[in-house]
Order: structure tokens, then sequence, then C-alpha cells
């Protein structure tokens, strides 16, 4: 949550946070909060203000391996959402996927409800590389690792920036691959493969920056982040 946020619900003025961060009295894990619109979460981070812990709000972050045939919204008139699959005490207006994946695609999907991390994480700044496993329609061959590095141009014309394309096998029916972006467009994945001629029938995102879709996660569940994770979460907004 941003910390002008947090401070004015234990009822700061505004004047009284800016005199306070000037003076550096506020600290955040011990060092002096650089804006009030940093990015804090309390259950992660000490946060001190003028010599007062304040005391913490737990975020929720969750991991779901999204299945196929939801879609990444809140709400929807007709269709499944990622949302509706979680079980009725963790639906709240509050709660985010940070990122969206198509309604056909599979995989790690982050929800929280701390807002700003999401808009931080999905920021073009941060660089945060995905991972997709791809199966394909056709073949893949050694030039189109070198498409992909280049940066393939969509059918439209639209130039992405140079990816990662590893294959695992290839046949004239059907191909698998790992492919590692570091962008969001619209339908990314599916356009690159079909400016290389293939057609994806299949998309799992595997990897979302630092995250690793858990194994023992089957389609459709879920679970809090561990401390490990918790640990990267602290790291993206101590670097924000
Ligand atoms: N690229 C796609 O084409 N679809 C997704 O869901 C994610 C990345």
């Amino acid at each position: 949550m941003r910390l002008d946020k947090i401070l004015a619900q234990e009822k700061v003025s505004r004047k009284g946070m800016k005199q306070a961060l000037l003076k550096k009295e506020i600290l955040v894990d011990g060092l002096p909060a650089y804006s009030l619109a940093q990015n804090v979460d309390t259950g992660l981070q000490e946060l001190i203000f003028k010599d007062r812990i304040i005391e913490g709000y737990e975020h929720i972050y969750l991991m779901l391996h999204k299945p196929n045939g939801v879609v990444t919204a809140s709400k929807d008139k007709e269709l499944l959402t990622v949302m509706d699959i979680l079980p009725q005490h963790l639906q709240s207006d509050q709660l985010y996927a940070i990122g969206r994946l198509d309604r056909d695609t599979t995989g790690l999907l982050l929800l929280t409800d701390n807002g700003p991390l999401g808009f931080q994480l999905l920021h073009p700044r941060y660089h945060i590389e995905k991972e997709y496993a791809v199966t394909v329609n056709g073949p893949l061959e050694p030039a189109h690792i070198e498409d992909f590095q280049e940066g393939i141009t969509f059918l439209d014309g639209t130039k992405c920036k140079p990816a990662k394309l590893e294959i695992l096998t290839s046949s004239p029916k059907e191909s698998r691959a790992l492919v590692t972006l570091s962008e969001g467009k619209f339908h990314q994945v599916k356009k690159m493969f079909l400016s290389v001629g293939v057609k994806v029938s299949a998309l799992k995102r595997v990897q979302f920056g630092d995250f690793t879709l858990d194994s023992e996660l089957a389609e459709g569940q879920y679970r809090p982040l561990n401390q490990d994770e918790l640990q990267i979460i602290k790291n993206y907004l101590e670097n924000s």
C-alpha cells in the first residue's frame, strides 16, 4: 500500500507526513523513506513513523495455477473468472491479478490486494521476464531462434523486443518450446508464433520474474506465497 495511505489511516496529516519525510523520521526496514508514494507492505516490512512502529496490515499474495477456460478479470457477466474459482473468503473487490493471461492460457498468475505492486511489476521499466511453455501446430527451426532474438515483427507491423526461444521438440505437425520475454503485448506469444508461420495450440506461463509455477499446484489450485516468495516481494518493494 502507498506510504501516504498507510499514514493517513493512522490519522497523520499530509503536512505531518511531508515534514517527517524531510526529517527522515519515516523508516522502512531501517532506511529513511524516499517518497510518500512508496509502496510499503507493513506485513513484510517494519515501518516506523517518528519512533512509533506502525502495526501491519498483512496483504494477500496468492499463486494460482490458472486453468483453461477462465478469464483474468474480477467480474464478468457471462464467463467464469479467476476470482470465481477462489473460495468465498478470498473473494474481494481489492484482489487483483498481476498481469493477464488469455482465457485459454494456463499457468502462473499472482493475485494480490497490494494494488501498487501490480502496477510496479507490470511497468516496462522493470523488465520483468515471463517464461511460457508453448505447443505449436508446425515445425520450429533454429532460424526461428534468431528471429526471436532479433525481435519479432507481428503481421500487423508491430515490433517486439528481443525474446529467447528454446526449442524442446520439433516435428512437421507439432513442436514444443519455451519462450521468454520481458514485454506484455496483447496476445503476444500467439502473435509472435503466427509471425513465423505456426499457430499456438497450448500456452502455459511457467515463470513470472523470480516466481516459478509450483509444480505441486494442479490447474485451478492456489496457495499463499511461501516465505521465500514473500522475500521476493520484499526485494521488489525495496528496489522500486
Ligand atoms: N501471450 C499470449 O498470447 N497469451 C497469453 O495469455 C500470454 C501471453
